[in-house]
């Protein structure tokens, strides 16, 4: 039968572990962990991501904070922001919620932040690191959130992934290129496909584990998975239902795949859960690594 992968019970266990930990932290003389989410603008989808991050984040016993800033607010400004929380001790984690208005030149932003506050893990540094490991990612090394949460119930279904044949269909560097390098890192056999990609199908079906990171609903259809295969679907893509109302579904036809695969997530429930527990882990990593270094 095909399990489902409840990535919701899957996030709720790890916030409840990170809660505990960073009690411990806090007990043994530790600062309590900061998280502070920049938004930029008031884009509707980022004030309730943002909303989330913040919230999860003093569910945890963290500081979340959130610092708001009105969408004509230029890259200089931005790069004083980012300065001042980059010396503020209290500060442990900077997020800056993308996207970022076209006038900002986000990657000058993104790159400003102190890679050891780096929660999301996009810091040329950090991904170096990650492509660079070799003998393992070390534990202190800070990862793109989803990427590290697919990865995370990956192992909880499959256990040892060594030798599994993996195809990543998208390469962004927010989710494909770092989950490719993480699956490497595991020990598999990785392939990534993209949009000049050639017989795509054919090259799902080779797949022991299938992640679509691709933005397109529904495009991996059934007939793509091999039977058994696990199935990883980051998707998120708000589409008209039959009722004329809008919901969400992900990159993979669910129902037909879910008849073949051996496992796979569900979009909602799935991946996206996991994604603001890893930035929570994330924050707990750096205020532990800052409390030892302080930056
Ligand atoms: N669950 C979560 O927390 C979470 C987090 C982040 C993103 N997401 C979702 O994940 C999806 C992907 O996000 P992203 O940021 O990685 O997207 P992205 O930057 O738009 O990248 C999409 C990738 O898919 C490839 N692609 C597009 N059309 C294709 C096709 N017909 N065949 C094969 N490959 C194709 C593109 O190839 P090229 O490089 O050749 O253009 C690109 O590499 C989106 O639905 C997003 O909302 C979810």
């Amino acid at each position: 039968m095909t399990r489902i992968i409840d990535g919701k019970a899957a996030a709720e266990r790890l916030r409840a572990r990170i809660g505990g930990d960073v009690a411990a932290f806090v007990a043994q003389g530790g600062p309590v962990p900061g998280l502070t989410v920049v938004l930029v603008g008031r884009h509707p989808a980022s004030l309730a991501y943002v909303g989330t991050k913040t919230r999860m984040a003093e569910a945890a016993g963290m500081n979340g904070r959130l610092l708001e800033l009105p969408d004509t607010a230029t890259t200089a400004e931005l790069l004083a922001v980012i300065a001042e929380l980059n010396a503020a001790a209290d500060v442990h984690g900077i997020l800056v919620q993308l996207p970022l208005p076209g006038h900002v030149d986000a990657s000058r932003v993104l790159d400003a932040i102190d890679p050891a506050k780096d929660v999301d893990g996009f810091h040329p540094l950090n991904v170096g690191r990650l492509f660079s490991a070799s003998g393992g990612i070390p534990d202190d090394l800070l990862l793109p959130c989803t990427p590290k949460g697919c990865m995370i119930l990956l192992r909880e279904t499959l256990g040892e992934l060594r030798g599994k044949r993996a195809v990543v269909v998208g390469r962004s560097n927010i989710v494909g290129k770092p989950l490719a390098a993480l699956l490497l890192a595991a020990d598999c056999t990785v392939t990534i496909a993209h949009s000049r990609s050639t017989d795509l199908p054919a090259l799902c079906r080779s797949a022991e584990i299938l992640v679509a990171a691709v933005g397109r609903p529904e495009m991996i259809r059934g007939d793509w998975v091999d039977e058994g295969a696990t199935v990883i679907d980051v998707g998120i893509n708000r589409v008209a239902g039959p009722d004329g109302k809008s919901r969400l579904t992900g990159d993979v036809a669910f129902a037909e795949a879910s008849a073949r695969a051996g496992a796979i997530t569900p979009v909602p429930g799935g991946v996206g859960p996991m994604t603001v527990a890893c930035l929570l882990d994330n924050t707990l990593i750096a205020a532990r690594a800052q409390h030892r270094r302080p930056t």
